[in-house]
């Protein structure tokens, strides 16, 4: 139903624009009902972009998004309008969804306003408080309060009940789950299961390898905007091909945090590492480790649905021996 399609995007950067930073190179994949794909990545990697780009928040430099077979850049006035009826965002920072001055059921007000125009009062506000329910917020606590008066948590809460109103088939969760204490955290990937099971696709876009393997069936690792592995969840969690993923997997379970964090909590002091700068530089910098993927480097198909990123010499030779695979598998091919 969305079609991601070899889709690129290119800002112009620098202080006159003058310069180009390509935040996403090349990527494809598919979003299908009821599926759920984690989309992982360093910070920076173009996760966010990707998101923004079918939500068209931002435009798309090549390539193409298209969503029942339609190329979303072509909608429109009531098709547009009708697309975002099905397809909604949940972004990171639940506080920039929302302008301080006004108070935060105002997002309920404008989807009643755009889409439920001729409905009763009655008939709102049992619809409402089905979708605050669904997210477990206390309309008593949260309703006719402003921004500031509610937790990142509830605001994050209540961003994901607006986009419930609509009886959305797509949503993208761009790092919902950090903001919220644990207690929360297993409510909300709860109801995403829940509503994945009623046939909502979702892509799910996380920093945490051990959430994306816990809730979704299809897996995309970005790096610098490029696509270096992906494919059924199992697989690329277990067998782990790119060395960037191995390192992921092997040495970096949440990302955004810094070292120091991270020593802290896990109780790691400087006297216990050979080399605590070392250990430090590792962590922070997983991403620079690891030279890039030339730009004519290419997707391999290596077993049934599990592609992932080689040199064009590497390519070549794994296509002339697929046979190291098992017998079932479809001989390795070119992706692009
Ligand atoms: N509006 C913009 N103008 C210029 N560059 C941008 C813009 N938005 C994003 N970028 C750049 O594009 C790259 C990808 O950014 P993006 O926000 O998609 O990363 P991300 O994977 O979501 O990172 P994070 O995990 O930190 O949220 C970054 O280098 C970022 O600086
Ligand atoms: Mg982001």
């Amino acid at each position: 139903m969305l079609k991601i399609d070899r889709v690129t995007k290119v800002y112009k950067v620098g202080t006159f624009g003058g310069d180009e930073m390509t935040a996403v190179r090349d990527v494809s994949f598919d979003v299908n009902p009821g599926e759920v794909i984690s989309l992982i990545g360093e910070s920076g990697s173009g996760k966010t972009t990707v998101g923004r780009m079918i939500l068209r928040l931002a435009s798309v430099s090549g390539g193409s998004i298209t969503y029942n077979g339609v190329d979303i850049s072509t909608l429109k006035g009531r098709k547009l309008k009708s697309y975002y009826a099905d397809v909604q965002g949940v972004f990171q920072d639940p506080f920039s969804s929302y302008n301080p001055i006004f108070k935060a059921d105002r997002v309920f007000k404008m989807i009643k306003d755009a889409y439920f125009p001729g409905m009763s009062k009655a008939e709102w506000r049992s619809k409402l408080g089905a979708s605050l329910e669904a997210v477990t917020l206390d309309p008593v606590q949260v309703l006719n309060k402003f921004p500031h008066q509610l937790s990142g948590g509830q605001l994050q809460r209540l961003l994901i009940a607006r986009a419930l109103l609509l009886d959305i088939r797509i949503l993208i969760a761009d790092e919902i789950i950090s903001m919220l204490d644990a207690s929360t955290r297993i409510d909300v990937l709860n109801l995403l299961g829940e509503l994945k099971s009623r046939g909502l696709g979702i892509i799910f876009i996380t920093h945490d390898l051990s959430l994306g393997n816990y809730i979704s069936e299809k897996t995309v690792i970005l790096r610098r905007g490029l696509i270096v592995e992906m494919g059924a969840t199992e697989k690329v969690f277990g067998n782990p091909t790119h060395p960037y993923t191995k390192m992921l997997l092997a040495s970096v379970p949440q990302l955004h945090r810094k070292w120091d964090e991270v020593a802290k909590e896990l109780e790691v002091s400087d006297d216990l590492l050979i080399d605590p700068d070392a250990a430090k530089r590792v962590y922070e910098s997983v991403g620079e480790i690891l030279a890039p993927d030339a730009l004519d480097s290419v997707l391999v198909e290596t077993e049934s649905d599990h592609v992932v990123r080689y040199s064009p010499e590497e390519a070549k030779e794994k296509m002339k021996s697929p046979a190291k695979e098992k017998k079932k598998s479809p001989p390795a091919r070119k992706r692009g």
